[in-house]
């Protein structure tokens, strides 16, 4: 079995962390004032009727809704009106290089799923439905929204498929290490745990508003996984390295016209330096460059050798091989790169801003080597958008808030 050791913590960053929350960081906006929900809905259903012409009169939406909103203190979306919503709020995600797609986000709308065991049991067909057949499509699932009085689900957990962290005696973590507190935190809650492999999935946590969460294993058949394997080095199969295959955020809020749908997974498809320049190399991570530049027999003496460099192309490659070996839809970031700027000389020529955040859109590695690289972006909080709350941020590294929730 392999063993991590634990990194230091590190350093905050004053524009995204959450003050009180140590570790937690939110996009701005996640956790600025909200405008009230009538202003927000109306700014919503202009856009919506703007850019859907067939979809009716903008008036009388807007007469029912003020109508809904003063019987209720809030309103309920159309299914178009959700569908619209959710692809825009894609379309307006800063952070993501891979919005070229954004029209094509599938819709699955369970605002009828009131209880926590119902979500648990749409988030593994989410998993089932997201992958058909290795292809992976992109998809979003809709929970109930908050109301007031009446918080719809959380899901505690930051993607539906993440592995354990288990901190050792000895400092070392077996397994993820930026999940050692989510996992404390499930063990405390009653999860015996798993079998201790580095890659143990996690169990989804669901509660109903801010209630105590139920606890479920996610069955084997709904956790598409890819084993590592190097296409030149027979070694690199033997470390035992895996990853899984759908990345779904699982603990942002989509907010659409003033509503809140605090559950709402959703997911693209992996690029593949967010495993191979990231999850598994990063220093707070799996840390595995020193790893496989041994086996490399590289020079780790003197930083000048480029050691990390070389162990962290060739960690890289063996992620893209691997996934493509297995069929598995997966994209690299030079191709990447390349449709970002697409789509966003499609949304000029559309007449929108493409709010875009240089420090996340960038690859981590090889950076001047991809065209994103050589230029700025305009970046802006636009609405419909996924945001983060505090709240949830820090329940998904398993720190408790002062609120509780
Ligand atoms: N970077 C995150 C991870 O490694 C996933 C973020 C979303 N990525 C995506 N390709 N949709 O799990």
């Amino acid at each position: 079995m392999l063993t991590w050791r634990r990194s230091r913590r590190r350093a905050p960053d004053p524009l995204y962390d959450v003050p009180g929350v140590p570790g937690v960081t939110s996009v701005p906006g996640g956790v600025s004032e909200a405008p009230p929900v009538d202003v927000a809905a109306e700014d919503y259903l202009r856009l919506f009727y703007t850019e859907n012409p067939g979809a009716g009169v903008l008036r009388e939406r807007l007469r029912e809704v003020r109508q809904e909103i003063a019987r209720t203190g809030t309103y309920t979306h159309t299914p178009g009106e959700l569908i619209f919503g959710a692809r825009v709020a894609w379309r307006n995600s800063g952070r993501c290089i891979g919005r070229l797609y954004w029209r094509s986000l599938r819709v699955r709308d369970r605002r009828h799923v009131t209880t926590a065991e119902g979500v648990a049991v749409e988030c593994v067909n989410h998993l089932r439905d997201a992958a058909p057949g290795r292809r992976i499509r992109p998809t979003i699932t809709v929970f109930p929204q908050d109301r007031p009085g009446v918080p719809g689900p959380r899901i505690w957990n930051e993607q539906l498929i993440r592995y354990a962290g288990y901190a050792m005696e000895d400092g070392s973590v077996v397994g993820d290490p930026r999940y050692t507190g989510f996992t404390a935190m499930l063990r405390e809650l009653g999860w015996p745990g798993g079998p201790g492999s580095p890659f143990d999935v996690l169990p989804l946590a669901v509660s109903m508003g801010d209630g105590p969460p139920l606890l479920s294993t996610i069955p084997g058949d709904a956790v598409l996984e890819v084993a590592l394997s190097h296409p030149d080095y027979p070694w690199f199969e033997q470390l035992g390295l895996r990853w899984h295959a759908v990345p779904v955020i699982s603990n942002m809020c989509l907010e659409i016209g003033g509503i809140c749908y605090r559950a709402a997974p959703f997911n693209g498809w992996y690029m593949g330096t967010e495993i191979g320049a990231r999850n598994l190399a990063d220093v707070d991570r799996y840390d595995l460059t020193p790893v496989i530049a041994r086996r490399m027999g590289l020079d780790t003496g003197s930083d000048r050798s480029l050691w990390r460099d070389y162990a962290l192309v060739e960690l890289n490659v063996a992620v893209l091989h691997s996934f493509e070996r297995a069929g598995v839809t997966m994209t690299d970031h030079h191709t990447e790169s390349r449709r970002f700027l697409t789509h966003l000389e499609r949304e000029e020529k559309e007449g929108r801003v493409c709010p875009a955040d240089w420090t996340w859109i960038v690859p981590p590695m090889s950076a001047s080597a991809t065209p994103v690289f050589h230029r700025y972006y305009e970046d802006r909080l636009l609405s419909p958008n996924f945001v983060h709350h505090p709240d949830s941020l820090a329940r998904a590294l398993g720190h408790r808030t002062a609120t509780g929730g």
